[in-house]
């Protein structure tokens, strides 16, 4: 039996001490009013404001500044606020490193597919080494929204659909980036966007969340509190409102779960000119007023509203926020700017800092992120990996085919397209000789240019397989990137149906930065690889896969709809009273129940589903805590058994169902996970332990309970499959 718990949460990363306390306590004595709101400042810095900007990093009004670049450039003003300084504080530089400062790495969208803490904490730790050498040390990251919607841009940068996954993939990721650094550095966390900002309607960005408190507190918060378990320093606000309250100026969110309930220590910042925005949202007259709500709420820091700089004064003297409410904030801003160890190493190394990005070994861990976050959609017939011995003759079409930059991803930040490997680039290195390999674009992304699809039928013609690459450009999710229609972009659906006919097999690779809703490929197209966007190493890694090099192992965190109609789509859904397979027994089932009549309600790929290119057998699922109390854990273990001729990694998946609770209960919930390796003909017995206390909700009076009564349980290769035991919660 092999039993790897997952990793716990690490609360210790940023603990204070006697020591620093004392020193923020001495600081802060000294400051005039004017220098503790300028803790609470966060500017950006560009060629228009530069020398104003300087100037107020000097008087001591900056607390912090973003989004800039350049060792030399960051010491430059970092400098100006410890050397010129009245109280020499130094600056708190935050920026977006979100899936790599410099080695790209695969979207988090697609690297939760790995299903993987260990890696997700290995590229963020990876991420940190290279931006702390180059003199930043807060990220704003990681995105743990989780959304139920693949309209909304913003899925590629968050875990999925799922709260449990979601939470462990936090805490991960918030462990990487705080973790000890061998340039001795540190960098802080910011999960971000507290909270519900992946509840937009209709998956526009920015949009309004309107949700029920039990929803916000079952499903969106878990990953945020997972975060704040694993030590974040930071915590930034949404951009949306919350059932009418800005998040920015959320008194429930902010201030009675994060603080009361949470305990977080940490400091809160705004999102980008979110203070000011709550004038456009209409519930603030004024930038004084906006100001006044966001801080009371309990907003630390402004990301460049200017609300705090040019209001915060006005408003302690009027009496209006209470000074102690300020020293508070401005303690925990210098408490984290101790516990960097920024008063003693203000400073990144300029020399140092080319040789710290894009080591080999970076590299290395991009190309296994990227193999580990891809998944196998469909693979009938075999026919993948590719065999040389049959196949002669490969086509590569398509417009991501020869790409160096759409497979980058959203918020590549300062990353390049020449570090990257393009999929042409790394099939022309991998395949044996005497294996011919002819290119063609076809068609561009999104429909601008003419496409030139007689040639790209030629080479489908002339060739014995065809690979296809197909899918997105970065810029069409991430940040204020919705879409409404989710296939295939531009002319790409009508080249791949001409290429189709040719009557060459063909494998679609997907470079994507969400789900699509690609119903005619499934149907139609024998295998179909999602490569995502997976950084700078998707080349080798979709060749490594296509040619049975490595094994695909991932399974899919956010489910893929039929069609848009379908949104939202989700495991988790709840069974309603007139469920889609009719409620049993009802004279009128088939007609009265909860579907569409012109689509299947099922998602096309569901959550948790991915290929191999072996088979992996469950069996013997036994119960080995038939009853249990409310503080055990739940037993189930199972049998795994790699019945193909390749070894490969298998995400058993474990999910309950609480069958009568005193609210409704969704159909099934992930409640824990485990990745076997097994060679071939091996088998191996799962455990798995699952808290008790973890199968719990948000009751009618909106606490957290676990109900003594009877469940189900299943372990098995995805949601939508499994073997199936019950117990009883006692
Ligand atoms: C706005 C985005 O919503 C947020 O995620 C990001 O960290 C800030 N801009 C800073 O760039």
């Amino acid at each position: 039996t092999r039993d790897s718990p997952l990793p716990t949460h690490d609360s210790q990363l940023m603990n204070t001490s006697p020591e620093i306390e004392s020193r923020v306590e001495s600081l802060l004595a000294r400051m005039t009013l004017a220098e503790k709101i300028g803790q609470t400042v966060q500017v950006f810095v560009e060629e228009g404001n530069r020398a104003q900007m300087v100037e107020r990093i000097r008087t001591g009004g900056v607390g912090s500044v973003l989004n800039i670049h350049g060792v030399r450039n960051i010491n430059a003003l970092q400098k100006v606020a410890v050397e010129e300084s009245r109280l020499g504080i130094p600056l708190l530089v935050g920026t977006d490193v979100i899936h790599g400062y410099r080695t790209i790495f695969p979207i988090p969208l697609a690297e939760s597919c790995a299903w993987d803490p260990e890696l997700a904490a290995e590229t963020a730790r990876i991420a940190a080494e290279e931006a702390t050498a180059n003199a930043l040390f807060w990220t704003f990251a990681p995105m743990v929204d989780i959304t139920r919607d693949p309209r909304w841009g913003r899925i590629a940068e968050g875990a999925g659909e799922d709260p449990y996954l979601g939470s462990v993939l936090a805490a991960a990721r918030v462990r990487g980036f705080q973790s000890e650094l061998s340039n001795g550095h540190r960098m802080t966390a910011c999960p971000k966007h507290l909270a519900a900002y992946g509840w937009a309607e209709a998956g526009k960005d920015y949009n309004t969340a309107d949700l029920s408190e039990r929803t916000l507190r079952d499903v969106v918060l878990p990953p945020f509190k997972a975060a704040v378990e694993a030590g974040a320093g930071t915590m930034m606000s949404a951009f949306n409102e919350i059932n009418g309250v800005p998040a920015t100026a959320c008194p429930l969110t902010l201030r009675k779960i994060l603080r009361e309930e949470w305990n977080f220590q940490g400091v809160v910042v705004s999102d980008w000119a979110s203070i000011e925005e709550l004038l456009v949202h209409g519930v603030a007259e004024d930038l004084r007023e906006a100001a006044r709500r966001a801080f009371l709420a309990g907003t630390d820091m402004d990301m460049t509203a200017d609300a705090y700089h040019r209001h915060l004064a006005d408003l302690i003297e009027a009496g209006e926020i209470p000074e102690r409410l300020l020293d508070e904030s401005v303690r925990r801003i210098l408490r984290l700017k101790f516990q960097l160890g920024l008063f003693e190493k203000p400073y990144a190394d300029p020399e140092a800092a080319e040789a710290a990005i894009l080591k080999p070994e970076y590299l290395q861990t991009a190309h296994t992120a990227a193999v580990k976050s891809m998944v196998l959609l469909k693979n009938q017939g075999d026919l993948l990996p590719i065999d040389p011995a049959k196949i002669r003759r490969i086509a590569l079409i398509g417009p991501l085919a020869d790409d160096h930059h759409e497979i980058l991803g959203s918020w590549y930040g300062i990353g390049r397209d020449e570090d990257s490997i393009s999929i042409l680039e790394a099939l022309r290195a991998a395949l044996p000789e005497g294996v011919e390999l002819t290119y063609t674009q076809g068609c561009d992304i999104d429909g601008q240019r003419p496409t030139n699809t007689i040639s790209a039928v030629t080479a489908a013609q002339k060739a014995d397989l065809v690979i296809m690459a197909l899918g997105e450009a970065e810029s069409m999710s991430g940040e204020a990137h919705s879409r409404a229609h989710l296939g295939l972009p531009g002319k790409q659906q009508f080249l791949l149906e001409a290429v189709h006919a040719t009557g060459t097999p063909v494998v679609v690779v997907l470079v994507t930065g969400r789900p699509l809703v690609i119903p005619w490929m499934a149907e139609n197209i024998p295998a179909i690889l999602c490569a995502w966007q997976g950084g700078v190493r998707t080349g080798t890694a979709v060749a490594d896969i296509l040619l049975g090099v490595e094994n695909p192992s991932g399974k899919l965190t956010a489910s893929w709809p039929r069609a848009e109609g379908q949104i939202p789509v989700y495991y988790a859904h709840k069974n309603t009273g007139r469920p889609p397979e009719g409620r049993g027994g009802f004279q009128f089932d088939q007609y009265f129940h909860s579907h569409f009549l012109d689509e299947d309600h099922t998602p096309l790929f569901p959550f948790g589903f991915g290929l191999s290119y072996t088979r992996f057998d469950y069996s013997d699922l036994q119960v080995l805590t038939p009853k249990v109390g409310l503080d055990a854990a739940l037993k189930v273990s199972v049998k795994i058994t790699n019945r193909g001729e390749r070894p490969g990694e298998e995400i058993a998946q474990l999910y309950v169902r609480d069958l009568v609770g005193e609210v409704t209960r969704p159909v099934k919930e992930l409640k824990n996970f485990r990745k076997v390796a097994l060679q071939p003909g091996e088998r191996v017995t799962v455990t798995f332990e699952v808290p008790v206390q973890s199968l719990g909700f948000h009751g009618l009076d909106l606490r957290y309970k676990v109900e003594p009564g009877k469940f189900k349980v299943w372990v098995g290769p995805s949601s939508a499959e499994g073997l199936e035991g019950e117990f009883e919660v006692v």
